[in-house]
This record gives structure tokens, C-alpha cells and sequence, in this order.
């Protein structure tokens, strides 16, 4: 298995979502087969948390899948024909920003429908600003849950951080590791999974500066997720990147992660600006350290579900397929080494 790859020039650091919206949808309710055939349930008919599943519950749940060792791609919009036409065996689910396919009709609506009444599909949002000072958006969070239940959707995640207040940066703002931030957040997020009625994920996300820090990078996170008790999207990719520009060791970092939180994982390339200097652009193929840090996670973890995040610098299908391979051929060596 060839585990690094080149670096492609991309200097853009986390830009405008490419959103689109649409007037037509058809809002005609599917069973989604996977779901169907796939149900995990206790007793009581809700779903127990457990590593490497996803655990919808409420009234927007039908029924929980295992994602298990599975490898996922991100959904782009230029790939969905492709993808319908031929499914790639290794693509074990999918992961979509609603922002962006919540009202997309037309053909593409057709398509991205036949996709996910055929294979699991996770959302993770880009522009809820969960840590923001704005009121949350619960208009939006309703029709997230009205899209989720629409389309058999189990997971929600979005990012640990802020992207404005009056107005929206496109861009996702490092939250203060302070205890009135980690309240903030916290209060946030447990209000969208009442609204939402399941379990959400948060993923740690890359950062630059830090500005009125009281507390350890992870000392925060992990106080947001007990006080939320909510789920955790661990990006490994960011723990890397931010272990190089905040001087930090990043196999220590993934040690004091609580297990039992983890939903899925992230994995993404970067732009190397200096050699204590990188810039998390999702613009380029994973680099050797970081397919490294990601093994020693299934180490620490077990295999866990893991998605290929692409956003810019779109390669070829080919290309990210073969990359979904080595997420893949990762996970099924270290099964075979459990
Ligand atoms: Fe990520």
C-alpha cells in the first residue's frame, strides 16, 4: 500500500462553502433500505452509543447502521453521476454539508435521492456557527431534521467553533479556550440536539491563533463534550496540523481523547507554508505522518469510520477513490492485527 503522496500547491486556507440552492424538492417520504435491513436496536426500540456507530435517536431516527470499519467519501456535486452510475465498492458512506442539498432539485436532486436511498450518508454542517454569539438558526436546524428524516440521515456533526455574528465569515473562528466558552458552546449544543432530537458530533478543528487561553487545547474539548455530552468527530488531520503549529505532541493529544465519544473520524491533506507552519486547505493528498497518526488512532481506538475530506484542488474521481483504498487497506490490516 503506498501511503504518502505528493503535496499539491494549495495556499487557500477554509473559503466559502460552494453553496446552492434550488426551488424544487420533493419532499416525498423514502425508506432507506440500508436502515431498513440494517436496524441496531435495544430493547426499549432506541439506539445505545457504542464506538464506531452512529446513534440517532428520537423521532427523526428509524433505526441505527453500523458504519464499522467502513471509509467514506465526501459528496461533491461533480462526481454524484459518476458515482450513481458505478458505486465504488470501498465507499463505505458518504458525507454531504446539507447547507448545501437541503433544496437542490433537477436532476441532480434525482441523483443525489437514488444515492441516498442506497447507501448510509452522514451531515456535516458548515454554517451553524455552534460556538457563535448569534441566536442559533433553529429555523434551519427544523429543516435539517425534516431532511435528515427525509432522506434516512443518522449522524449531524458540525465544527467547535464560530463563523460570525451578524454576518456570516465562511470561514470557521477558534473559540476561546476559556470555562465561559466551554458553557457557551456546551448550552449551544445540547439546545440543537433537543431541537434536533439525537445526539450530535462536534469535530476538533484546525486553528491559528489562540487568543485569551486558560486551558489545553484538549483540557477544552473535552470539557465541551461531558458538559454537552454530545459526540466527538475527531479530525486527525487537525490534531496533526495544529500539533505542528502549536508545538504540541500530537500522539499525546489522541491518547487523552474519550474514547467512548468518538463517532467517525476525519482524515485531509494540507499545505505545508514552513516547517512550523500548516495550513489546513483540504487542497491536497494525505501526507505519510499523518496516514501514521491515523493507524496509531485505530490503534488507540480501533477501527473506526473514516472519511476522505476533499475541497479543494478536486483531483480526479480515481485519485480520491484510491485514496478511500488506503483508508481501507489501513483499516483492514489493523482488523487483521486486533
Ligand atoms: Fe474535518
Amino acid at each position: 500500500m503506498k501511503l504518502d503522496h505528493k503535496l499539491h500547491n494549495d495556499h487557500g486556507a477554509r473559503a466559502a462553502p460552494d453553496i446552492e440552492r434550488h426551488a424544487h424538492h420533493d419532499h416525498s417520504p423514502h425508506p432507506n433500505p440500508i436502515m431498513a435491513h440494517d436496524p441496531v436496536r435495544h430493547p426499549a426500540g432506541k439506539c445505545k452509543s457504542a464506538p464506531g456507530r452512529f446513534v440517532p435517536e428520537g423521532d427523526g431516527a428509524q433505526g441505527c447502521r453500523s458504519f464499522h470499519g467502513s471509509a467514506g467519501l465526501g459528496l461533491r456535486r461533480v462526481f454524484i453521476e459518476a458515482l450513481q452510475a458505478a458505486p465504488p465498492d470501498n465507499v463505505g458512506f458518504y458525507e454531504i454539508a446539507p447547507e448545501n442539498w437541503m433544496h437542490i432539485g433537477g436532476k441532480a436532486g434525482k441523483l443525489f435521492r437514488s444515492l441516498t436511498e442506497q447507501f448510509p450518508f452522514v451531515c456535516h454542517g458548515l454554517c451553524l456557527s455552534v460556538g457563535g454569539p448569534a441566536p442559533l438558526d433553529e429555523t434551519f436546524l427544523l429543516a435539517l431534521k425534516a431532511f435528515m428524516a427525509e432522506h434516512g440521515m443518522a449522524l449531524y456533526s458540525e465544527h467547535l467553533s464560530y463563523c460570525g455574528d451578524d454576518g456570516h465569515l465562511y470561514d470557521l473562528m477558534p473559540l476561546p479556550f476559556t470555562e465561559a466558552a466551554v458553557h457557551h458552546a456546551a448550552a449551544r449544543i445540547r439546545r440543537v440536539q433537543d431541537v434536533l432530537e439525537r445526539r450530535i458530533a462536534m469535530e476538533n478543528i484546525s486553528y491559528y491563533a489562540a487568543p485569551g487561553q486558560e486551558m489545553a487545547e484538549i483540557d477544552f474539548l473535552k470539557a465541551v463534550l461531558a458538559e454537552a455530552d454530545c459526540d466527538l468527530l475527531l479530525d486527525v488531520n487537525n490534531i496533526y496540523v495544529n500539533s505542528i503549529n502549536h508545538g504540541y505532541d500530537a500522539e499525546a493529544f489522541l491518547k487523552a481523547i474519550p474514547a467512548e465519544r468518538i463517532a467517525y473520524l476525519h482524515i485531509a491533506g494540507h499545505y505545508v507554508e514552513a516547517e512550523d507552519f500548516i495550513v489546513d486547505t483540504h487542497g491536497a493528498p494525505i501526507v505519510h505522518p499523518v496516514w501514521e497518526l491515523l493507524d496509531r488512532t485505530y490503534q488507540c481506538f480501533g477501527v473506526q469510520p473514516t472519511l476522505l475530506e476533499r475541497d479543494f484542488n478536486i483531483p480526479p474521481l480515481d485519485e480520491l477513490l484510491a485514496e478511500v483504498d488506503c483508508i481501507r487497506a489501513l483499516q483492514k490490516r489493523r482488523e487483521a492485527n486486533a
